[in-house]
């Protein structure tokens, strides 16, 4: 599956096909996102059965190249997803997945930069923003293209919440979600509005959307194991928006270089994304109280990564 160097084809490689990877896997190729798709795993026949049930779609579909490769198919890749690993079981929080995960992103990227060193990392496994960071620095790369899918989940939740309590699409609902995606994570009210103007939430409404919001993954998992639709549309939309040069404002995991007085860390902020990855990080009106939440965050994950000696 060598490509000629005159050939343009698009290709991503998703590494690990469990739920997410599989799941972002289709999605990708329902929506016709690449032209050739590669998937790895650890468990070989899983990406084989994977790969062979989707070209099987292939009659109803169109012509995606499917397969199940190995690391040297990252060669051509114009991006590499990574959701391998440990996933949570009912009760346990994503830092809780931290050292077993730690282990196996930092194989992964050994093997990814062995044969592509121009691409660009997508990184969902869990804890996803100290596994983004721990992937960048372990690669070398500019943080640009290291990406983590951040806070785009948590915000595509708040703003399915807020729709559903306002009874408006929510598409139409700009809210924001940031810092890490997990039990320290913000919304930022002072920035959210429908068309601009103040969404109509009392306090208490307000808490208990970003209760729900903050605590899906549980409630997900508590009810059947593990969450992949949702993240899969996330991880989508990332790629569309690298792949077509969008320059879409995603709320995506980045390093933060200075970011009100944060730097250092990957956390989940709005972020400008095109071909080449995070071309930028918003910066950002907040309030006090916003901007102390955010350190918060920020010196939480800190603590994470000392912990495994980075
Ligand atoms: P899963 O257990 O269904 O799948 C994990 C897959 O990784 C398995 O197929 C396993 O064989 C494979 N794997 C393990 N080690 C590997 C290695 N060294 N190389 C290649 N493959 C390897 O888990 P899941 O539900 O798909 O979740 C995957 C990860 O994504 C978890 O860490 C989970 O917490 C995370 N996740 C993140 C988000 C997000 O918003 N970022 C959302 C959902 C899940
Ligand atoms: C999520 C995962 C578990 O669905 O991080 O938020």
């Amino acid at each position: 599956m060598n490509r000629t160097p005159f050939s343009k084809k698009t290709r991503i490689v998703v590494i690990g096909t469990g739920a997410v990877g599989s799941t972002t896997a289709y999605t990708l190729l329902l929506r016709g996102r690449m032209d050739e798709l590669v998937l790895i795993d650890a468990n070989a026949e899983k990406a084989k059965g994977d790969a062979l049930d989707m070209n099987h779609g292939m009659p109803f579909l169109g012509n995606t190249d499917v397969w199940a490769g190995t690391y040297e198919d990252c060669r051509d890749a114009d991006i590499v997803i990574i959701t391998a690993g440990a996933a949570q079981k009912p009760g346990e929080s994503r830092i809780d997945l931290l050292k077993r995960n730690a282990a196996i992103l930092e194989s992964i990227t050994d093997e990814v930069l062995k044969y592509n060193k121009d691409g660009i990392l997508l990184v969902a496994s869990n804890p996803v923003d100290v596994m983004s960071y721990l992937t960048w620095r372990k690669s070398g790369w500019p943080a640009r293209r290291v990406i983590g899918s951040g806070t785009l989940l948590d915000s595509a939740r708040f703003r399915y919440l807020i729709g559903q309590e306002l009874q408006v699409d929510p598409r139409s609902v700009h809210a924001h979600i940031v810092g890490e995606h997990g039990d320290s994570e913000l919304p930022l009210w002072s920035l959210s509005n429908i068309a601009g103007g103040q969404l109509s939430l009392n306090e208490e409404k307000k808490a208990e959307i970003f209760a729900n919001t903050r605590d899906a993954a549980y409630q997900i998992i508590e009810a059947k194991g593990a969450t992949y639709y949702a993240i899969a549309l996330a991880l989508d939309r990332i790629c569309t928006a690298i792949l077509r040069s969008e320059a879409a404002v995603l709320n995506v995991s980045t390093l933060l270089k200075d970011y009100h007085g944060i730097s250092d860390v990957y956390l989940g902020v709005p972020c400008v994304v095109d071909r080449t990855g995070v071309r930028e990080v918003l910066g950002l009106q907040i309030t006090e109280e916003e901007r102390q939440r955010l350190q918060a965050s920020a010196d939480k994950l800190k603590g994470v990564i000392a912990s495994i000696g980075l």
